[in-house]
């Protein structure tokens, strides 16, 4: 049972956070084939997961770290209020290869439209970002229902990209707030959302330097350093990160969540 301090993969498997339904997936052997993304560098592998924050959503987990000695929930709480107080925008380029279905694929072949070149359109966004989030898996959690990502499924073959751009503080919270209700977070016109394979964040650090950051980050090793939450798990990467996601790569105990969010959907609309 792939469980921790938010729970999110279990959740996301099984559609709540309860022990007793994940030991009954398995009794049961109901299998779930999960897509699962890899993250490198460009000359290094780093890891497997399921999901990433980068910016805001790093910058948090960073500073929960630093406060170990905090309860959990105390110290995701003041690190939110602390990275809200310090909200600054990463001055970065976006690069994402959108999903095309295989629907599409065999529309576009009939067409006879599909280039050679048609598996490498790439596209890429720049600009002051707050905030990107890269799913794989839809992310359920106590303080997003219907998860941080709820554009995706957890086999679909396809990530959820979304960005947060610069906006005002206030603007910026309402967006964070309305993870919590079942309201689209994702309607404000500084957020984007994309369905993607495979994306590569790369942030500008010859952009001036703040100077108030910087002797915030006293430790020289990590001057360079983007903080990156990859399922929870603090990752410091100074230059480009590249995320491949792998369709269905592992098989995982659980159910089939379509049916809970249709219901879901259905209560929406009393
Ligand atoms: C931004 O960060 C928060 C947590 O720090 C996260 O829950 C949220 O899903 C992130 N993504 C976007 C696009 O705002
Ligand atoms: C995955 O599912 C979501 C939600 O149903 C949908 O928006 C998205 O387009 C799907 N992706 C693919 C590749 O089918
Ligand atoms: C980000 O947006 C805020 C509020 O609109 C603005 O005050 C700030 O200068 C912007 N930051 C950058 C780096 O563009």
């Amino acid at each position: 049972i792939p469980a921790g301090s938010t729970n999110v993969l279990a959740h996301s498997l099984h559609g709540i956070p309860h022990v007793v339904t994940a030991t009954l997936h398995i009794i049961m052997g109901h299998i779930q084939p999960v897509d699962v993304c890899t993250f490198s560098t460009t000359d290094k592998f780093l890891r497997f997961g399921f999901s990433a924050m980068f910016g805001f959503g790093g910058r948090t987990l960073a500073l929960a770290e630093k406060h170990r000695w905090m309860s959990p929930n105390q110290r995701r709480d003041f690190a939110i209020i602390k990275a809200l107080a310090k909200l600054k925008p990463e001055d970065c380029e976006i690069s994402f290869l959108p999903f095309i279905s295989s629907q599409d694929l065999q529309e576009r072949k009939v067409e006879g439209s599909l280039k050679s070149g048609d598996n490498d359109q790439w596209q890429t966004i720049q600009g002051q970002i707050l905030n990107v989030s890269i799913m794989a898996i839809p992310c359920l959690c106590s303080v997003a229902p219907r998860g941080l990502a709820p554009n995706t499924r957890l086999n679909n073959g396809s990530m959820a990209l979304i960005i947060a751009r610069n906006t005002s503080r206030p603007e910026f919270i309402k967006h964070l707030k309305r993870y919590a209700s079942v309201k689209n977070q994702f309607n404000f016109p500084f957020v984007e959302t994309y369905t993607v394979e495979e994306v590569k964040v790369r942030p500008r650090t010859n952009s001036a330097p703040n100077l108030e950051e910087d002797a915030g980050r006293h430790a020289a090793a990590s001057e360079n350093n983007f903080p990156w939450n990859v399922d929870g798990d603090l990752v410091e990467v100074a230059s480009e990160v590249h995320v491949k996601l792998h369709p269905r790569l592992i098989n995982l105990y659980g159910g089939s969540m379509e049916e809970m969010n249709d219901s879901e959907v259905n209560c929406n609309c009393l």
